[in-house]
């Protein structure tokens, strides 16, 4: 019984070293750019409420983002993902409409098994934390993509995707 129980503290104190050393020192560096609230995890989301993208666009940081420089920020992005309406899969799932959705849910596309199984929504928030640093937020994700260093980029991008994901149709 005793020696059960040591082997059960072994291995928990080998699983936290393990996590320690899988964060690396990054995180702490680009957890949050003002350095005040850490970012979330997929795993940490919690309790979500979710708008839509109208009201956010309504409220800050997003009213007043320069949506302009957010779509200059998007083209990286618009090499793996379409944007607009009836935009196809590509390397990354198509991602109109995707605010307000389940992580993970594009018809026809294969997500990582990390993704499909992750349990979120995509609001504002949770795209922040994504972005800033997609292999934080979701360890083991298949995106191949460093992240959006600051957070008034990650503002500006956001405010721009929040409008272009859910745009009518242009013709
Ligand atoms: C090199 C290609 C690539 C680039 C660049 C890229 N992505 Fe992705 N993205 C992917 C792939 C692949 C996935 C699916 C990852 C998985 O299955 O683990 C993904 C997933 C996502 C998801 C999750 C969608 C869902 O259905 O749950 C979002 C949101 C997203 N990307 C946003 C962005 C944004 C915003 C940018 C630009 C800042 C960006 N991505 C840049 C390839 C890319």
């Amino acid at each position: 019984m005793r020696d059960n129980f040591r082997l059960l503290a072994v291995a928990a104190l080998v699983t936290s070293v393990t996590i320690v050393a899988g964060c690396g020192k990054k995180t702490e560096e680009t957890g949050s750019d003002s350095g005040t609230v850490p970012l979330p995890s997929a795993a940490t989301m919690g309790e979500q409420v979710v708008l839509t993208a109208e009201e956010y666009l309504e409220t800050e940081p997003f009213a007043g983002a320069n949506r302009r420089r957010g779509e200059k920020q998007a083209q990286i992005c618009k090499a793996c993902h379409s944007l607009n309406d009836g935009g196809p899969n590509m390397i990354g799932p198509a991602l109109h409409g995707f605010f307000g959705t389940e992580v993970g849910s594009r018809g026809g596309f294969e997500y990582s098994a990390v993704m499909r199984n992750a349990d979120f929504v995509w609001t504002p928030e949770a795209l922040n934390a994504w972005l800033a640093q997609p292999g934080r937020f979701l360890p083991g994700n298949r995106m191949t993509f460093a992240g959006v260093l600051k957070q008034e980029d990650r503002d500006d991008l956001i405010a721009y995707l929040l409008a272009a994901t859910t745009a009518p149709p242009s013709d």
